[in-house]
């Protein structure tokens, strides 16, 4: 079990979104609807992370959770430092830990890691000097908790109370960690119904997605949900699969307007990006009316907002 809180139940870290409590995420939730801001409007800022300092550690590519961690901290004041990995002492050999104990001497309080090896972040974290905090940018097929928090954010928005609700979960399930996420997060919102809809070989083991009905046909896996949420697939997880190929997969799996069709006609089309459009998803439809997938982008900033200032602001001078 991963310890995220300090020993007066406050969080600490944020690695997963698996043990966390309704009104933990309720809280976030809230905190992270005061920052939202329209696409267009003026972002809030504020000083309640000055005299914080955050290394941004990335080992895995990232444009929307580097980014919006960056612009996060640096809102609420917070001094940001992008360590390029690719050109840092991790490339001769530096482990992971020794290159978090170097920052630690530097005097950075909090560690915001992307990383492919499941387990980094829960060992880091056992190992940081108390008063440092670990986030999760994204970890292996695992866990992505603020892609989870700014999902559902987005889908309340749009919906209203995610109670009622019937998503479907499209993709390659199998090998991603926003899956993950997005499960833990509406389980825990107590969503009506999670389906999981994915090719044979993109499905995940049957341990997992407890109690989530499964299809392996969109037609069936849309029909009269309130929300969708496409999912890119993997590749860079597996080998070689029994899935088609780019315009093959498009044909049968894709998000097409006949397929969309089955869902509510009021139904929201999510994507946490980056998209291959063409071969998850329709281009139309990822620019449609029905797509909320910029908003999904911009409340990124809005989430990681909250989730800093929840672990760090008490570190601030
Ligand atoms: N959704 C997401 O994690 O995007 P990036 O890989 O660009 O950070």
């Amino acid at each position: 079990m991963i310890e995220q809180r300090r020993a007066d139940g406050s969080l600490r870290h944020l690695i997963t979104l698996e043990t966390l409590r309704r009104d933990e995420i309720e809280s976030l939730l809230l905190r992270s609807q005061h920052f939202a801001r329209a696409i267009g409007e003026r972002p809030p800022t504020g000083r309640s992370l000055q005299g914080v300092t955050i290394a941004n550690l990335f080992t895995e590519p990232s444009t929307r959770t580097r980014v919006s961690f960056e612009l996060a901290g640096r809102r609420l004041g917070a001094e940001v430092v992008n360590l390029e990995v690719q050109l840092s002492s991790r490339v001769k050999g530096e482990s992971m830990l020794d290159t978090i104990f170097t920052l630690q001497a530097l005097h950075f309080d909090v560690f915001v890691i992307r990383d492919a090896e499941p387990g980094v972040l829960a060992h880091v974290s056992s190992h940081v000097a108390a008063g440092v905090s670990v986030l999760s940018a994204g970890e292996a097929h695992l866990s992505h908790p603020t892609q989870g928090l700014l999902d559902a954010l987005t889908i309340r928005q749009h919906k209203g109370s995610i109670e009622p609700l019937s998503i479907a979960i499209v993709g390659d399930i199998r090998h991603s960690r926003v899956a993950r996420s997005a499960y833990q997060v509406l389980r825990i919102l107590q969503a009506h119904e999670i389906r999981i809809v994915a090719p044979p070989a993109l499905m995940p083991e049957a341990h997992e997605f407890v109690g989530c009905p499964r299809f392996e046909t969109l037609e069936r896996g849309l029909e009269g949900v309130d929300v969708i949420m496409m999912l890119r697939i993997q590749k860079e997880r597996f080998a070689e699969t029994a899935i088609p190929d780019g315009e093959e997969y498009f044909l049968r799996y894709g998000l097409t307007p006949a397929r969309l069709a089955r869902a509510r006609p009021d139904a929201i089309v999510m994507h946490p990006q980056p998209m291959n459009r063409g071969i998850e998803i329709a281009s139309d439809i990822a620019d449609g009316p029905q797509s909320v997938i910029r908003s999904q982008v911009s409340n990124g900033v809005a989430v990681r907002m909250a989730v800093l200032e929840t672990v760090a602001s008490r570190l601030s001078s």
